[in-house]
């Protein structure tokens, strides 16, 4: 916690940031208010989500190696980190020294569709050739593998007849905007009793 009593966060973004957006505008009308976001710290100089996060007044950061993105965390004084849309894996050190105080939010229902090479629009692409009827969003704690960590919570979208990857993207990141905001009230929540 920090001096007003918030809990400090930083995200980890890659590219267009509406999961930061999500937090942002849910900070601004209440619904998170106990966190402070404190740094964006993005792996790309030119993702969008480092405009949003100028433009909602939090410091920013480009760390493209693991030892910079350790450096700006610690600098930060963040105590929980996002992964918003991040497409590196973390350092070992990095889920050492934050160990169940790191949340990823990803686009499937794991552990379907997880792991390498499994990001993005890919996910989507899979779960349509896997003909699955229904795809969704997990939060989860990140530990040393690929979406291995322990899942927070999970929210299901149906698969529609003649839906395009980007179809369904545009549906499950619906459903990531919120279960993101509740898994990192979770996560504050859980840091502050321990
Ligand atoms: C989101 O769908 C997120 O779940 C996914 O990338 C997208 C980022 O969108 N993350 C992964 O695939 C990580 N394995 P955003 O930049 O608009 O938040």
């Amino acid at each position: 916690m920090n001096e007003n009593g918030k809990t400090k966060v930083a995200v980890l973004v890659s590219g267009g940031g509406t999961n930061l957006q999500a937090i942002i505008d849910k900070i601004q009308n209440g619904e998170l208010a106990q966190i402070e976001l404190v740094k964006v710290i993005s792996s790309k100089e030119d993702a969008f989500a480092l405009e949003r996060a100028a433009k909602a007044g939090i410091k920013t950061a480009v760390a493209k190696e693991q030892e910079d993105v350790l450096r700006e965390l610690e600098t930060s004084g963040a105590q929980i980190v996002v992964l918003a849309g991040y497409m590196k894996v973390l350092s070992p050190e990095i889920i050492k020294n934050y160990r169940n105080r790191i949340i990823n939010i990803h686009p499937s229902l794991i552990p379907k569709y997880c792991g390498k090479g499994f990001y993005g629009i890919r996910v989507h692409r899979a779960v349509l050739e896997g003909g699955e009827t229904e795809s969704g969003a997990t939060v989860h704690y990140v530990d040393e593998g690929v979406d291995t960590g322990e899942i927070i919570l999970q929210k299901k979208v149906p698969v529609l007849e003649g839906d395009t990857p980007e179809a369904l993207a545009a549906r499950v990141l619906q459903v990531e905007h919120e279960i993101l905001a509740k898994g990192l009230a979770y996560a504050a929540e859980k840091l502050q009793e321990a």
